[in-house]
């Protein structure tokens, strides 16, 4: 019943959840993923990723599935090695398949949004030197003008980069990921790499035969990051160098160009600058932050749940107001159309997904109501997939998949998903029953500021 909606979400919302093709569509054998999954202790209980979710086969089915429970959108990812299998050689097979997956959405009235780069690399790219090579520049910007030929006619909303901060943090100063390196300075070129592509992947996009109506950003995982003693100046400044440093490092230089500070000397990357349409935000979290002097690779901070606090499977704490927060932040600074890219729990029980989602939907609605331009919200994820390290064991799916008859079963917390995009928005009893002042997380005085619509 609209009438008893507490919050509105406003009409054309993109309603859906996202995926990356690594992490469903098994038989990526060409990748520096797959390379890496072979090697013993890397990935949890030695899982691969072959064959995720089939759903290199299965997309149609998985697509109705999730018209079915009213998704108006998808968000995907696009196999670079399996569109170019070799460097500037095109697999005519690959073109096609997408091809056809975003056929299959577009008639099925989802709207895709498309990422060109989500984590895994081509292994011919890896083996010159992946990003810390210019080379991978032309090389992404002939992935971008290939997609923007063969698919700008299906595709509107484009990602270049999913989570560029993560991939250099995970990657190269943590060394945790492929290709395991821990060198700060590395991490800083593959960033400013990766801007300049993004920046190549922007024009190509833009000036290819349908660049009229595409619409480019990024995907950034941003978190909160707050001192751990508020009261403390070190741990103060600790924490506002990840914010710069991680949450606004990308989005700045894909703003002004400049590339530099806190994690470098002052540099600039013109070609950067403007090429933002829109920007995704990816939220999970919330982290406290203490200074220690010890960790230098670390920006000299030391970063973890808050004791006590609600957490996913994870381990996360899951935390709502933080969407409302960064959502504000990224109104006011950068006065762009912001998409929820992705959200959501590793909830295997599914007990608190529903009540995550409601949180979280009533946090962005707020923000909403206070001047930011959100378009959609992508739930992270549609299906239990292959994520990354972990393997299997984290089951962040709206549908629980059995990996080995790779059937699907939706969990309960879709239907409440369902029935939120059909009011397109959520009553109050919802919000009572899932997000009520009594949660631990929230702060009421924060709360008890909300409006909402009448
Ligand atoms: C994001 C990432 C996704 C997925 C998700 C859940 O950082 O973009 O691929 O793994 O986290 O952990």
């Amino acid at each position: 019943m609209p009438g008893d909606l507490a919050y509105r979400f406003p009409e054309g919302f993109l309603w859906g959840a996202a995926t990356a093709a690594h992490q469903v569509e098994g038989g990526n054998h060409n990748n520096d993923w797959w390379e890496w999954e072979q090697l013993p202790g890397k990935i949890k209980n030695g899982d691969r990723s072959d064959p995720a979710c089939d759903h290199y086969v299965r997309y149609r089915q998985d697509f109705e599935m999730l018209k079915g429970m009213g998704h108006n959108a998808h968000r995907l990812s696009i196999e670079w090695s399996r569109l170019f299998p070799e460097r500037g050689v095109v697999n005519p097979e690959a073109v096609a398949h997408y091809r056809d997956v975003l056929e299959t959405l577009r008639g099925l009235e989802m709207a895709p949004l498309v990422t060109l780069h989500h984590f895994t690399n081509p292994l011919w790219l890896t083996l010159s030197g992946g990003w810390e090579n210019v080379s991978a520049i032309e090389d992404f910007r002939q992935l971008a003008r290939l997609c923007a030929a063969e698919y700008g006619d299906l595709v509107d909303t484009w990602t270049t980069f999913n989570e560029p901060n993560v991939y250099a943090y995970q990657s190269y100063v943590l060394g945790l990921w492929p290709p395991q390196r821990r060198d700060f300075a590395a991490a800083v070129r593959v960033m400013r790499n990766m801007v300049r592509a993004h920046a190549a992947g922007y024009a190509e996009l833009k000036s290819g035969p349908h660049g009229g109506s595409a619409k480019v950003g990024i995907a950034q995982h941003m978190r909160v990051f707050e001192p751990w003693r508020r009261w403390h100046p070190l741990d103060r400044a600790a924490s506002a160098l990840p914010e710069a440093g991680f949450n606004h490092w990308i989005l700045r230089a894909c703003t002004d160009g400049r590339a530099g500070w806190p994690l470098a000397r002052p540099a600039r990357i013109p070609e950067a600058a403007g090429t933002l349409d829109w920007i995704g935000l990816n939220y999970y979290s919330r982290d406290m932050v203490a200074f220690d002097p010890t960790a230098a690779r670390n920006l000299f901070s030391r970063t973890f749940s808050r004791p006590g606090s609600p957490v996913s499977d994870f381990a996360m704490e899951i935390y709502p107001l933080g969407i409302h927060k960064l959502l504000l932040e990224l109104a006011a600074r950068y006065r762009k159309p912001l998409y929820i890219t992705e959200n959501g729990v590793a909830d295997a029980r599914d007990s608190f997904r529903a009540p995550a989602l409601v949180a979280h939907l009533a946090e962005s609605a707020r923000a909403i109501n206070a001047g930011a331009d959100l378009r959609g919200y992508m739930h992270w994820s549609s299906m239990d997939n292959f994520e990354w390290s972990e393997g299997y064991g984290m089951r962040f799916g709206l549908v629980e998949v059995d990996f080995a008859t790779q059937s699907r079963l939706p969990r309960p917390s879709s239907e409440l998903y369902s029935r939120l995009i059909r009011q397109n928005g959520i009553t109050r009893a919802e919000l009572q029953d899932n997000y009520p002042p009594a949660l631990g997380y929230l702060e009421t005085s924060s709360r008890s500021s909300a409006s909402s619509s009448p």
